[in-house]
């Protein structure tokens, strides 16, 4: 088509947006919808952030920042790393944007030549490939396992690398199987890294949500030259259910930063002037209501996960971190029912069939595997009440048990 960029052809728009539109699209007609797509928590943004934003508002802080951010906002980021992650950066070190994906994409575009190597451990987050891809990088994919937990081991990580390595893409907790990276883990994974002339991109947009006591670790909180090598993205979308505010924030090496910067402002310039005040009372003020969602978060967890598991054919992993549960049902493809219909179906992608079924005939949203590089599975959001919880697994376990 005449007025198609070409860049657009390595890119495919957003599969967990767009389940999220067609649930949308099937609520507003009357339907009771169970949605388990979306990438975001369901509790409201607490009160104190929202009376911030407020606040600026009245006092007139309506008008450009600085692109990379408010001042005291860096500072209320630089007092978290301190504080949290035991990490000291400089204000020229921070950049805050419009979520973490628009710090993830000026990331890319500032650091990636045409043909150079970013590593991506799959499953993954569905961004991170088309992101690169649209920096002109090659998305170098490493299939982990349910056995191991789907972490990518030193093994793996050391083959993958190559001359043209220019990045390693970690992110623990994850999106989509809710795994979460052990110290020993991290620093196995660092030993090699500390020799590479590799930056890793540790995408810690999930550090708060995290359960079993484990503690959460990331390659720059490692060690000196780990840190020197990392970049760092987090936010407040989901630690603090600000999902619509948009504010995400790197730090890192200063010349990077400067790049992301300048790259910034010619695009959007600063991210919401209102969104920063509130993401600054989010950072400094109370935190007790973040604790208050990792706990029925939790709960959730735990429901989802053993519900799943009592679906014959259905194995799902406790997740350690995150809202999401990724359930194996390679097992459900062999159904000759299921078969049947995917053979009729035209479609490459089981998961995605099996979430067609789903959502069409059984009112239940959830993300196809194959949107996060395996095909073996679903995603499931438990970002929502557990009766819904309950009524959604019900439809499942009915849909497995019309297709045996
Ligand atoms: C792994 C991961 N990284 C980054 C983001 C970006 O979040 P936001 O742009 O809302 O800050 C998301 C959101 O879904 C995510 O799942």
């Amino acid at each position: 088509m005449k007025f198609v960029a070409k860049r657009l052809d390595v890119v495919e728009p957003s599969p967990t947006l767009a389940i999220t539109a067609k649930a949308n699209a099937l609520k507003a007609s009357g339907i009771d919808v169970v949605g388990f797509g979306a990438g975001e928590p369901d509790f409201d943004t607490p009160e104190h952030i929202k009376v911030a934003a407020k606040r600026a508002m009245d006092q007139g802080k309506t008008k450009y920042t600085p692109v990379s951010g408010i001042p005291t906002l860096k500072d209320a980021i630089i007092a978290k790393f301190k504080k949290e992650n035991n990490l000291d950066y400089e204000k020229n070190q921070i950049i805050v944007g419009t979520g973490g994906k628009q710090v993830i994409y000026n990331f890319f575009m500032a650091t990636i030549n045409p043909g150079d190597e970013v590593i991506i451990p799959a499953p993954y987050w569905v961004s991170y490939a088309d992101i690169v891809r649209l920096a002109e990088g090659t998305p170098v994919i490493v299939p982990t396992t349910l056995e191991n937990n789907f972490q990518i081991t030193p093994t793996q990580l050391k083959k993958a690398i190559s001359p043209k390595t220019k990045v390693f893409l970690f992110n623990s907790p994850s999106n989509p199987t809710g795994s979460a990276y052990s110290k020993n883990d991290v620093y196995d994974l660092c030993e090699i890294l500390v020799k590479e002339r590799i930056i890793t991109l540790s995408d810690d947009i999930y550090e708060k949500i995290i359960y079993d006591g484990l503690e959460f670790i990331n390659p720059a909180m490692v060690s000196p030259e780990m840190k020197e090598k990392t970049f760092i993205i987090n936010g407040v979308s989901k630690a603090y259910s600000m999902t619509g505010w948009r504010i995400g924030y790197g730090a890192g090496n200063a010349e990077i930063v400067k790049n992301m910067d300048t790259m910034q402002g010619q695009s959007t310039s600063n991210a919401s002037s209102i969104s920063q005040a509130a993401a600054e009372e989010a950072l400094k003020g109370d935190q007790s209501e973040v604790e208050v969602m990792r706990k029925a978060f939790d709960v959730r967890r735990k429901l989802i996960v053993d519900l799943l598991n009592q679906i014959p054919g259905v194995n799902c992993r406790m997740p350690q971190g995150a809202f999401y549960a990724f359930p194996y049902i390679d097992k459900l493809y062999n159904l000759p029912k299921f078969d049947k219909i995917f053979s009729e179906a035209n479609e490459k992608s089981r998961s995605k069939v099996f979430c067609d079924i789903l959502l069409e005939k059984y009112n239940v949203a959830a993300v196809p595997g194959v949107a996060f590089g395996d095909d073996n599975a679903l995603r499931l959001s438990y970002a929502l009440g557990e009766a819904d919880i309950r009524k959604g697994l019900e439809r499942i376990q009915t849909m497995v048990k019309d297709l045996s």
